[in-house]
């Protein structure tokens, strides 16, 4: 049984209630989403060849601390970096390191700003100087996948709708859909209630309601589904080393669909832009 309760009143800790926000908590999300919005977009000149990962994780953290917000990853669960940094095969969570940035590479940058007690979680990808024409493809059809999870998005369709027009597209185009992260509930907390799978079907899920606040963030490979965790706990890697992406926006529900919190004010959302 899923209940749904006034975010205003709720406890704040995850106890599998979705939360349901006002107004006023939109825009103190707009506005943490925005400037991880802006941050992502200042990312597009920074990554280069030659530049490391550790290198823009302290750009992020500088981002952060110059306008207010705490980089929400920090210290999270142990996790020591203001950014995830996932190239080539790493599907999730790679930490920034004093590696170089590779020509061909492509690599995820996510980042979740927490600003006056809100959290603004989006994540886009990157090309690193000229970049194969199938990972220009991948990262395009992961973006078009994250789009149509967000066309899903309207009161009274289940969150299973979002994972059905992810998971449909995806293997339309003959690619995979990691089943082993998902999307979910944010606003006060970072990671909360309900989990937005990425696959599966229409029916299944809770009930979306107006009011709602979530990411959406597939994770599409060029091979197998399949993930394993790498020793150090974080780093998530395809299990066939196959190229991997992932888009992530964080949205809230409005009466007729839904608000992308996290757009580019830029324009840089999509692929080919980002450059
Ligand atoms: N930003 C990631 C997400 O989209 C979470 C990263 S948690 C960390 O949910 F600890 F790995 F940073
Ligand atoms: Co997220
Ligand atoms: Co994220």
């Amino acid at each position: 049984m899923v209940t749904y309760i006034d975010a205003a009143s709720a406890p704040l800790k995850n106890t599998g209630a979705i939360r349901l926000y006002g107004a006023e908590d939109f825009e103190g999300m707009r506005r943490a989403c925005q400037l991880t919005a802006r941050c992502l977009d200042a990312l597009v000149e920074i990554v280069q060849p030659g530049v490391t990962t550790a290198a823009i994780d302290r750009f992020v953290f500088e981002y952060g601390m110059d306008h207010g917000a705490l980089p929400a990853t920090l210290n999270y669960r142990g996790y020591k970096y203001s950014v995830c940094t996932s190239i080539n095969h790493v599907v999730c969570h790679g930490m920034p390191e004093d590696k170089p940035l590779r020509e061909g590479d492509i690599v995820n940058i996510d980042v979740t700003f927490l600003l006056d007690g809100w959290h603004g979680d989006s994540s886009r990808m990157y090309p690193v100087g000229q970049i194969k024409r199938a990972a220009e493809r991948l990262m395009e059809v992961t973006h078009e996948c994250l789009m149509r999870g967000i066309a899903a998005v309207r009161p009274g369709a289940r969150t299973g709708a979002i994972g059905e027009a992810i998971q449909t597209f995806a293997e339309a185009e003959r690619c995979s859909v990691v089943r082993d992260f998902c999307g979910h509930g944010v606003g006060r907390l970072f990671h909360d209630s309900p989990n937005i799978l990425h696959y599966g079907k229409a029916t299944e899920g809770p009930e979306i309601r107006e009011g709602m606040i979530f990411t959406i963030e597939p994770m599409i490979n060029l091979g197998k589904p399949h993930v394993k965790v790498l020793s150090d706990g974080w780093t998530a890697v395809t299990r066939d080393r196959s190229l991997t992406a992932q888009y992530e926006h964080t949205v809230g529900v409005t009466a007729t669909g839904c608000e992308i919190f996290t757009l580019s004010p830029a324009g840089l959302d999509a692929p080919g832009l980002t450059r």
